[in-house]
């Protein structure tokens, strides 16, 4: 017997998640006249979008620099430790100038120079001339840049009639027989109704998975629920093996301190007070990409250079600078350092550590957020994914600050333009098979009715604890291997979950259990595919393998996870062309900052 109602909607298309991907890809839709349905868990100006901080990139030169498109394309390739793809890196670097102007006219209230134009800082890795000099690249909100398009975004939606699900709680895709997306179940947290939306297309926008790891700058949210339903769907996941650890996250909490930090002329030193970026990366220094930041701070705490009682984190000095500029240009950061550091950063440096910040795996797709299911780019029909749920692959193994809010507004956009061609207004829908929620409830219904004896709390906490210990800045074979085994020990408990609460309205024992399981699916693929790759590459940083292996490894790793939980790895060549004969594509180099 069923204790819940079953609703049906129909959508041109639906968009799962409330992020600054989907509200970009949501208003768009809707502003080209589809019937366009947005369906997110918690209230969209929660997304986790609201916590990006520095900067979104683009190549305006507003600071006089000579910025150029060209430059942001050169610096987002080596960035990506040339495994990113170029014609995809070209789509986004020459369509982030008139992105930016876009939100600029949509109204976000981006700091201004003296001039009225957008405000621009240096971030990590973005410079012009090909590493001549550090570019003023991140257009700003003051350090609230993430709030500032969250909010803009949600009004313009509004604006455009699009239909918000507030707190539905997506639980899986509806695939028919072909392969073909024909939909998304989802489950309403507030009356504990069950909603099939019916859509000529999918769009996930569901965000990173940063949850899996003990620390990091990622809200509790971040669960990578898309990613988890793409692997029950039989699909695969790209590059999960790439990790990216955050140079400054404040220690013990992990909150975000913005590289624009660094970028307006803060600095890291050890115990010995030296400025040691000075040794890794001499032109660069402190604005070196954030891989190899994180790779210094963490040899320097390995080689007893730590700061502390416990020789554990590094220090960000920010007192040097102007108290106005502090106030002007960082008032958030200077809040945050007060509340989770208890830190006056006119006075005292921050204690900071790497920290688990961004995905630069998740679902592939192509520059059109088009969702590919194999190594030959074979699109699956109706679905899309865009944000940090997808790899474009604009980011490869290491992404640039700055990107990801680019990334996000960009193909966003191109979802939204694809869809357009694709869906006729007022197209009709063919009749929905029968039973395509089926697997979906089951699988709720499975965990909702778990009788074991390990709460979500507890397994959850072994596998972020796991996560950071075997998936770390530095991984080697026998550090990867224990994860992948000690991981299976791990979700052995889910046999045994332990869930109390039953009923379906606010149930958040039931939200957080069917997160755990998104959680762990990633972890396994993430593991499987870091143990499959052997050498270094961007984030991945092999210490038995400590070189780039252009001849062997120059390729994206799919996974698959299947029902037995066994991972099927395969690969996707790298495009390593442009998309246009405007430019040439970027020969791989060795990478120095
Ligand atoms: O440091 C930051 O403000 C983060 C930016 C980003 O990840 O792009």
């Amino acid at each position: 017997m069923t204790d819940y109602k079953i609703i049906d909607h129909k959508f041109d298309v639906v968009v799962v998640g409330a992020g600054g991907a989907g509200l970009r890809a949501t208003l768009g839709m809707s502003a080209a006249g589809l019937k366009t349905a947005c369906i997110t868990k918690v209230f969209p100006t929660r997304s986790h979008t609201v916590a990006a901080q520095g900067g979104i990139g683009a190549a305006l030169n507003n600071m006089g620099d000579g910025d150029d498109w060209r430059y942001h394309f050169y610096d987002t390739i080596k960035g990506s430790d040339w495994l990113g793809d170029q014609d995809a890196i070209e789509y986004m670097c020459r369509n982030a100038v008139p992105a930016v102007v876009e939100l600029e006219h949509y109204g976000v209230p981006f700091s201004r120079t003296p001039d009225g134009t957008i405000y621009q800082r240096p971030f990590g890795g973005h410079t012009v001339r090909h590493g001549e000099s550090m570019a003023k690249r991140a257009c700003a909100a003051a350090d609230r840049t993430g709030h500032a398009i969250l909010h803009t975004l949600y009004q313009q939606c509004l604006k455009h009639q699009s239909e918000f699900f507030i707190e539905y709680f997506a639980l899986d895709l509806m695939m028919d027989a072909e392969g073909r997306c024909r939909g998304v179940v989802a489950w309403n947290l507030d009356d504990g109704t069950i909603h099939r939306f019916q859509a000529h297309t999918v769009v996930l926008a569901t965000g990173g998975y940063g949850r899996a790891f003990f620390s990091c700058t990622s809200a509790h949210t971040c669960t990578g629920d898309g990613n988890g339903m793409i692997l029950r769907a039989g699909l695969p996941l790209q590059d999960m093996e790439f990790i990216q650890f955050h140079p400054t996250g404040i220690y013990g909490s992990g909150c975000l301190i913005t590289e624009g930090a660094r970028g307006e002329g803060g600095y890291l030193t050890n115990s010995a007070g030296e400025r040691f970026m000075e040794r890794y990366a001499p032109n660069a220094k402190d604005l070196a990409s954030r891989d190899v930041v994180s790779r210094a701070m963490t040899i320097e705490i390995l080689e007893g250079r730590g700061v502390g009682a416990h020789k554990d984190h590094i220090h960000l000095h920010l007192e040097h600078l102007d108290p106005h500029l502090l106030h002007e240009r960082l008032p958030g950061i200077s809040e945050t350092a007060k509340i989770f550091a208890g830190v006056d950063v006119t006075r005292d440096p921050i204690p900071v550590l790497p920290t688990v910040h961004y995905n630069m795996g998740g679902i592939p797709t192509n520059y059109h957020a088009e969702v590919m299911k194999d190594g030959n780019g074979t699109i699956v029909p109706g679905l899309m994914a865009i944000g940090e749920a997808a790899c474009v692959s604009v980011h490869g193994a290491n992404r640039l600050g700055t990107n990801s809010l680019l990334d996000l507004i960009v193909f966003g956009r191109a979802a939204a333009l694809r869809a357009k061609e694709l869906i006729k207004l007022h197209q009709d829908h063919d009749l929905l098979p029968e039973g395509l929620e089926t697997k979906a409830l089951d699988r709720f219904h499975q965990i909702r009715y778990a009788n074991g004896k390990y709460k979500t709390g507890s397994i959850r906490l072994q596998m972020q604890r796991l996560m950071q210990t075997h998936c770390a800045v530095f991984r080697d074979e026998k550090l990867l291997s224990e994860g992948v085994k000690n991981l299976q020990n791990v979700k052995d408990c889910m046999t045994s979950l332990e869930v109390n609460d039953r009923s379906l309205i606010w149930n958040t024992d039931l939200m957080e259990a069917l997160e755990l399981d998104n959680l762990l699916s990633q972890a396994t693929v993430t593991l499987a595919s870091a143990l499959n790759r052997k050498e270094s590459r961007g984030a991945h940083a092999r210490e038995d393998y400590p070189e780039r292996d252009d001849e062997s490894w120059m390729k994206h790793t799919l996974s698959w996870l299947n029902a037995d939980n066994s991972v099927v790895l395969g690969e996707r060549a790298v495009h390593l062309h442009t998309l246009t004969a405007d430019i040439e594509p970027i020969p791989p180099a060795k990478r120095v900052y």
